[in-house]
């Protein structure tokens, strides 16, 4: 078969179909984007999460604040831009800001207090990562004029102040606007784990200190180390000790991927079989980031070919392509465990479906290797006592094809 080369994969990350040379190629395909990869989405294409996103929504309006730890590319963050965008809809004021990106304290203050004022001044075009930016912003009189009951020129006129300052500045700034407007402010700290690296524990108590006076504003955290999220959240010597309530993401359940995923290449004219079906829930087993790369996949290539049936066959050769496209991810994500001790032979071996504990190490290596991944977010406990699962069987996949090689 041929591959979809070059413009299969480039169209696979930007998943708008603008290129105009597959555009021609058949006018049934849709302009809007189909199987959505790597990059929030929104409904209809956010499978199964109604009923969870409806009750964020209600507990957030609440007034309490909540925390969702999760593996990577399982969702969290498409599922929290929903909630945000209906409690807006619902009256409350919101703000983001996504701490994977965030290098110091200072950029941190900095994006939160744009995102904050945002809900005053309309989105900010070019929002900036340094203080000084938002100075410059401040200093504009038709700003200054939408935000002048906010007290924002104490700390912000001071150029020496310190980053924790800065920072206290925002958090404070969310309430206060919050209280003046008679809002609730809902708060979205996305990869929450990050705040160890910005600041480690003095920040954390710092924040929380902060946080609990707050009775306008609520918070909802998101972390993809689960492991770090829950000593942050969980531990009683920690700050956020029961400052927000644990949610857990459900799994989306096999017969909501099988509607949507019908109905999407039906809607292309298209007809999945059902061993197409089979075939793309179980290799990718569920995982939304899978199942959307492989579908999009299949997508194309039945497109290219003029093919009327997505059968087992198609799924398989686009199971292949979506492997070979994870490949940058999956070597980041191997090369990340290399830094913890054992965690890459007990991997392996799990892989393998060899017990750990028959590995050449101790117990306690062995259980050091299986915190870590457990920690990293790449397995998870399986349903038997002592037994353990990848979160998403293609990285196992690639990894057995590796060592092969
Ligand atoms: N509910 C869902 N329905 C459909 N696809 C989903 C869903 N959740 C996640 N995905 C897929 O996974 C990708 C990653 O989602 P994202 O929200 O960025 O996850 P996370 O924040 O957990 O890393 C999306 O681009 C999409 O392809
Ligand atoms: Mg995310």
């Amino acid at each position: 078969m041929k591959s979809g080369g070059f413009f299969v994969s480039c169209i696979i990350h930007n998943n708008f179909v603008y290129n105009t040379s597959v555009h021609s190629v058949r006018e049934r395909w849709r302009m809007a984007s189909v199987f959505p990869v790597g990059r929030i989405v929104e409904p209809p294409d956010l499978v199964d999460r109604s009923e969870f996103v409806g009750e964020l929504r209600q507990r957030l309006l609440d007034g309490q604040s909540l925390m969702i730890a999760g593996p990577r590319r399982i969702g969290k963050s498409s599922l929290a831009r929903e909630v945000l965008r209906q409690v807006r809809e619902a009256g409350a004021y919101t703000a983001k800001v996504d701490l994977f990106y965030v290098t110091s304290v200072e950029e941190f203050a900095s994006k939160f207090l744009q995102s904050i004022l945002e809900n005053r001044v309309g989105v900010i075009a070019q929002a900036t990562r340094a203080m000084e930016g938002v100075r410059k912003l401040l200093s504009r009189a038709e700003i200054r004029a939408k935000l002048h009951d906010l007290e924002l020129g104490i700390t912000l006129g001071n150029r020496d102040a310190d980053p924790l300052e800065l920072l206290e500045t925002a958090v404070m700034t969310a309430e206060r606007l919050a209280a003046r407007d008679g809002r609730r402010m809902v708060v979205l700290l996305d990869e929450f784990q990050e705040i160890d690296r910005l600041g480690g524990e003095p920040l954390l108590k710092r924040l929380r200190a902060l946080f609990q006076e707050q009775s306008h504003t609520v918070y909802l955290f998101l972390g993809s180390q689960t492991t770090l999220m829950q000593t942050i959240f969980a531990d009683r010597r920690q700050a956020f000790y029961r400052f927000a309530a644990m949610m857990v993401m459900p799994p989306i359940p096999e017969n909501a991927w099988r509607d949507y995923v019908f109905k999407r290449f039906m809607e292309n004219g298209m007809r999945l079989t059902e061993t197409g079906f089979r075939l793309l829930y179980e290799r990718t087993g569920g995982h939304p980031y899978c199942m959307m790369a492989v579908a999009y996949n299949a997508l194309v290539y039945a497109n290219l070919q003029g093919l009327q049936h997505v059968t087992a066959d198609v799924m398989d050769f686009a199971y292949e392509q979506a492997l070979s496209q994870l490949q940058a991810i999956y070597d980041v994500q191997w090369q990340e465990l290399h830094r913890f001790k054992h965690a890459d032979a007990v991997l392996m071996a799990l892989v393998n479906g060899t017990r750990p504990y028959t590995l050449p190490l101790s117990r306690s290596q062995v259980a050091q290797g299986l915190e870590y991944l457990m920690r990293l977010s790449v397995i998870e406990r399986g349903e038997g006592r002592g037994e353990y699962k990848l979160v998403e069987p293609m990285f196992g996949e690639w990894l057995k094809r590796k060592q092969e090689l």
